[in-house]
């Protein structure tokens, strides 16, 4: 179960764990980009279920989930990449946009865990993905999405304490900064900021961290990669 899976991280990851052969639940609000995936994965084979969902709404993440395991069986993997971020200081971030990144990369998050969790605990075997950031784990001066990484971070630590002898797996994966549509749909003087910031510093490719992921998800079971950290490589300092 991929959640983020319209664009980006969570749509290369989908399309990296297809070719790996894994049947996909891909989430995301925007129906039309999921179904333009779920096509693109059937045409190489793959099995693809997509599933509009707002994770930040706790009855939607929870009526996902048991989707999913009424079509598939079982919660193998749960890749929790869905994310939002304005990266301006404090003083230039509006309350609105406070709550929408702790509902979207807090709640949503905590609500993706609660609902997936049973299932793999009732398996005794499963592996949660959580995609925080380098800001999750350094400071920068985006101070709120800082802030909600930290707990996605804080969160992603100690779960894997609190699981790790239920079978589960935990993953935190914090990359630096990636060429998606995370950027350029940020409000346009943060957008500008932020692309004056990166100048023509080289990006990481969506490809690369799902590359990174592949890798942990696929370690034989004893093997837990606890923190995937992916910088481009001049931001690398
Ligand atoms: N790009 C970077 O530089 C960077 C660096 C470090 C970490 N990250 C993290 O990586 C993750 C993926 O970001 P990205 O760079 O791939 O950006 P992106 O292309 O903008 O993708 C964000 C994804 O999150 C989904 N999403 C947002 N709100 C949602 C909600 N309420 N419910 C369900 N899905 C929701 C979006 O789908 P819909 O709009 O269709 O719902 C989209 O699929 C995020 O958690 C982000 O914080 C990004």
């Amino acid at each position: 179960m991929v959640t983020g899976a319209s664009s980006g991280i969570g749509e290369a990851t989908a399309l990296a764990l297809a070719s790996e052969g894994a049947k996909l639940a891909i989430i995301a609000r925007r129906l039309d980009r999921l179904e333009r995936l779920a096509d693109r994965i059937r045409e190489n084979g793959g099995e693809a279920l997509p599933i509009q969902t707002d994770v930040a709404t706790e009855t939607q993440m929870s009526a996902a989930v048991d989707r999913v395991v009424d079509e598939f069986g079982r919660l193998d993997m749960l890749l929790a990449i869905a994310g939002v971020g304005v990266a301006a200081p404090f003083q230039r971030t509006t309350t609105s946009e406070y709550r929408q990144m702790f509902d979207v990369n807090v709640f949503g998050l905590l609500y993706s865990i609660a609902a997936a969790l049973p299932i793999m605990k009732a398996q005794r075997d499963g592996h949660v993905v959580i995609l925080s950031s380098g800001t999750g784990r350094y400071i920068h001066p985006s101070t709120v999405y800082s802030a909600s990484k930290h707990a996605a971070t804080a969160i992603a630590e100690s779960l894997r304490r609190e699981v790790c002898t239920d079978g589960i797996r935990v993953t935190s994966v914090e990359p630096g900064a990636v060429s998606t549509e995370f950027i350029s749909q940020m409000r346009p003087d943060v957008r500008d900021a932020v692309e004056k910031r990166l100048g023509d510093m080289e990006l990481l490719e969506a490809q690369d961290v799902a590359a990174g992921i592949i890798y942990a998800v696929t370690q034989p079971k004893r093997v837990n990669v606890n923190i995937l950290t992916l910088y481009p490589a001049q931001q690398a300092a």
